[in-house]
């Protein structure tokens, strides 16, 4: 039995008659589709200085960029020579790339000329996993979609998460050995994420690390952003996913129905408003509202929690300012956020011909916002490439993004990071990285893969 043979039987087996109809429809859609499909697949390849290549050659959607430390200079001779720069051929076709802070803005906030759909990132999904999300929806659908569900983040309800925030940042932090080598990606970065996404969705607890898996799966195929998951990989997660969440809609609405009081998890919020109650009989978007949540809330914040481990380990006199003054905490978390930039880029597609910057840009022309390039600008931040935590205008950074789909989770992000300095300030003396990080494969999410550092506590 082929394996989308059995995503096949695995979904008959939990989902309602209705939908799987609509189900068995997009699979053989995606199985008729695979069988003649080309998938880029990427092998790395030292990238060449850029000074060594023509700029019509330069390609920053190049997967290894990031890892290979190069997308900072290729960046920034962007920035100067073409700010907005035309590569003709890349495993994603087309594209312009935008570099500057000015441009990246002034695109970010024109919905009317510049869509955001049908995707985000740079390639396809998989064939058959186009499910909706807001984030890749222009107004007005987006704001109805948005509207419904971000009240998971409003102040108040962040306010009641904050303790609970605190209690497990603490109980990893408790539990981390010291004075011998570890990986801070898995115990800290990944363990709390995973903590705060079950929290988040009231998921099973001990099942946490399956959302951390499934996410990853959905933001990192090789069609979409040049990651390492196979398509088979990819459908496989996303169908677990979609049966976990569609179990987890109905057994909480069965323990309202018998008297539970209501909690303030995403499920629960999405039952109790008008316009999502009956999400569930739609499937793709139900689907696309909760892996849009918790992927949001996945690589990114995580990918902070170890970006600022690093980036005190290259300005160690930084990492003093901070040991002697706690109260920089705040600070901290914006410049921690602008350093990192954990998403690279934004997607749009022109919905008209339109002139940018004195480039003439074609009606249907994917555009790249690099906002890991806007908060390198030297236009906008003074050395942009220090790490200073008491930079005044840190926090303009742009890895939020900026307009109609500013990060809807900023608030949470920046509680999360808060409250994981605060309690490592109590805690340790020093957290010192001992061999360089590994870094992610991906032109999207820049991110490590393992980061093994040493802690000695306070003394
Ligand atoms: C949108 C980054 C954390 C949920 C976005 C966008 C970016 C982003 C760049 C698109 C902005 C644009 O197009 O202008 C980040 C970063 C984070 C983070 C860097 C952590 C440091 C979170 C968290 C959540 C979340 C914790 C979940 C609670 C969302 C949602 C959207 C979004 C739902 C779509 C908003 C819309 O389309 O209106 N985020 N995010 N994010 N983010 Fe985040």
């Amino acid at each position: 039995m082929g394996v989308l043979d059995s995503v096949v039987t695995k979904a008959q087996a939990t989902i309602p008659m209705r939908r799987q109809v609509q189900g068995m429809h997009l699979i053989q859609k995606t199985k008729h589709r695979v069988l003649g499909h080309h998938r880029p697949r990427f092998v790395e390849e030292p990238i060449p200085d850029v000074d060594e290549v023509s700029l019509t050659e330069i390609d920053v959607a190049n997967p290894f960029m990031y890892r290979q430390g190069q997308f900072g200079p290729y960046a920034r001779r962007l920035r100067d020579e073409a700010p907005v720069h035309y590569r003709a051929h890349s495993p994603f076709g087309p594209y312009w790339s935008l570099t500057r802070y000015d441009d990246i803005v002034a695109v970010d906030k024109d919905f009317e000329r510049f869509s955001a759909e049908p995707q985000i990132v740079i390639g396809d999904p998989p064939d058959g996993l186009d499910i909706e999300m807001f984030i890749a929806m222009d107004p007005p659908r987006h704001d109805q979609h948005r509207a419904a569900v971000q009240d998971v983040v409003a102040p108040q309800n962040l306010e009641e998460m904050e303790a609970l925030i605190r209690s497990r940042v603490a109980e990893v932090l408790d539990d981390l050995p010291l004075g011998e080598p570890f990986d801070w990606v898995d115990r800290v970065s990944i363990e709390l994420t995973a903590r705060m996404l079950a929290t988040l969705l009231d998921f099973p607890y001990d099942e946490r690390r399956k959302l951390v898996r499934w996410t990853e799966l959905a933001a990192a195929s090789a069609s979409a952003t040049g990651g390492t998951p196979g398509f088979d990989e990819t459908y496989e997660g996303v169908a677990e996913m979609a049966q976990s969440f569609s179990e987890l809609w109905h057994d909480k609405a069965a323990r309202r129905a018998a008297g539970e009081k209501p909690g303030y998890d995403l499920i629960t919020l999405m039952q109790m408003s008008e316009d999502t109650k009956d999400l569930i009989h739609r499937p793709m978007e139900f689907l696309g509202n909760l892996t849009l949540l918790v992927v949001g809330g996945n690589d990114t914040t995580r990918n902070s929690m170890s970006g600022g481990v690093v980036a005190l380990n290259q300005f160690p006199e930084q990492f003093d300012r901070l040991r002697a003054d706690h109260s920089l905490v705040p600070k901290l978390v914006h410049e921690i956020i602008r350093w990192q930039t954990p998403l690279a880029y934004m997607r749009r597609v022109a919905t008209q011909d339109t002139v940018l910057n004195g480039q003439f840009i074609r009606k249907g022309d994917k555009v790249v916002m690099w906002y890991a390039s806007a908060n390198r600008d030297e236009r906008k931040f003074e050395d942009p490439d220090e790490f200073v935590i008491e930079r005044p205008n840190a926090r303009n950074h742009l890895s939020f993004g900026i307009g109609t789909h500013r990060c809807m989770g900023s608030r949470l992000a920046e509680l999360q990071l808060r409250i994981l300095w605060e309690e490592l300030l109590e805690r340790f003396a020093d957290i010192e990285v001992v061999e360089e990080p590994a870094y992610l494969q991906s032109n999207f999410v820049r991110g490590y893969t393992s980061l093994m550092v040493t802690l000695t506590p306070l003394g």
